[in-house]
C-alpha cells in the first residue's frame, strides 16, 4: 500500500510537469473530459461513495464509465497528491492533452466563429473561466501569449475541465495582417452600437495592464463594453463572455433590448 501511495504521488508530479498530460482536478473536470472525449490514462477517488453519489445525481451518463475508470485509494494518499489545494469532490485523474493544432490555428479557426486571444494573462483561475464561457457559448478557440501555460492544473480547475471542448493552445504567432481583429478595451467604441463580426480575433488585455499597442495597433475596429462611471474596467473572463454572449445573442436572432424593446 505505502508503495501504490508513493507510485502514485510520483506519477501524479510527473504529470504535472509533462506537457502532454493534462492533471483533472475535481469532479466536474473528469466528467467534462469524459464528456468531450479526453483519453483518461487513470483516475483515482479518496471518497469513492461520494464519487457514486456525484456520478448519479451530476453525471448518470457516465455512470458505468467512472465505476470502472476510478480506483479508490486512502484518503492520507489522495491527500498528498493535491498539491495542497483541496479537491472538495475527492477526484484526480490524468488525460492526454490533445496536440496543439498545425499550422496558423488563429487564421484555421477565425473563419468559422469568434477565436479568444489572451494577451499574457496572469491569473490561471481567469484562463480557465474564460475557457469555460468560450466553451459554453459556441467559440471557435482559445488561445494565449506569455508565460503562463493554459492547461496548466490552475486553469483545468477553473474551466471544470472543458478544455476538450474547445481548442485550447499557446499562441506561436499573433494574427496575421488582414485577418479580421477585434481589441477589447474600455477605451473603444460602445458594443451597443458596432457591428461586430461574427467570425474573427477577439484580443483581451492582461488583468492589470490591459491590451500591449502592438496588439491592439493591428486591430480593425476596437470596442468597449459600458460601465457605470467610475468603474475602470471589468473582470477579464467577464469581459469575454459579455463579448461572446453579445455575439451568440446576436446569432441567435434574439432581442438585443430590454422589457418593452
Ligand atoms: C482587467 S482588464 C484590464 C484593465 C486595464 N487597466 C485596462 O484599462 O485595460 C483585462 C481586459 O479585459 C477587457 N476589458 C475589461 N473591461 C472592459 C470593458 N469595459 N470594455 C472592453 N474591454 C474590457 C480588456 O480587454 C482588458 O484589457
Amino acid at each position: 500500500m505505502r508503495d501504490f501511495g508513493r507510485d502514485l504521488l510520483a506519477a501524479v508530479n510527473r504529470a504535472r510537469r509533462d506537457s502532454s498530460l493534462a492533471v483533472l482536478e475535481g469532479f466536474h473536470a473528469l466528467k467534462h473530459a469524459l464528456r468531450f472525449g479526453a483519453q483518461v490514462h487513470w483516475a483515482v477517488t479518496g471518497d469513492p461513495v461520494l464519487l457514486r453519489e456525484l456520478a448519479g445525481t451530476l453525471a448518470p451518463d457516465l455512470g458505468e464509465t467512472l465505476a470502472s475508470l476510478v480506483t479508490p485509494v486512502d484518503g492520507e494518499i489522495f491527500r498528498a497528491m493535491t498539491a495542497g489545494a483541496p479537491v472538495h469532490t475527492k477526484v484526480i485523474a490524468v488525460a492526454r492533452r490533445p496536440p496543439a493544432p498545425e499550422g496558423d490555428p488563429l487564421a484555421a479557426l477565425a473563419v468559422h466563429g469568434p477565436v479568444v486571444l489572451l494577451e499574457d494573462p496572469r491569473h490561471l483561475g481567469n484562463v480557465g473561466a474564460v475557457i469555460r464561457v468560450a466553451a459554453a457559448a459556441g467559440a471557435c478557440g482559445v488561445t494565449t501569449t506569455g508565460a503562463s501555460d493554459p492547461w496548466d492544473p490552475a486553469a483545468l480547475r477553473g474551466s471544470a475541465g472543458l478544455h476538450y471542448a474547445v481548442p485550447v493552445w499557446r499562441a506561436a504567432a499573433l494574427p496575421s495582417a488582414g485577418s479580421t481583429l477585434v481589441a477589447l478595451d474600455p477605451a473603444g467604441r460602445d458594443i451597443g452600437t458596432v457591428d461586430l463580426p461574427a467570425h474573427g480575433v477577439f484580443a483581451f488585455g492582461t488583468e492589470r495592464a490591459g491590451l500591449s499597442d502592438g496588439l491592439s495597433g493591428r486591430a480593425s475596429l476596437t470596442v468597449r463594453i459600458p460601465m457605470r462611471a467610475g468603474v475602470s474596467s471589468l473582470n477579464l473572463a467577464t469581459s469575454v463572455a459579455v463579448v461572446l454572449y453579445t455575439l451568440h445573442l446576436r446569432r441567435a436572432g434574439l432581442p438585443q433590448g430590454g422589457p418593452g424593446s
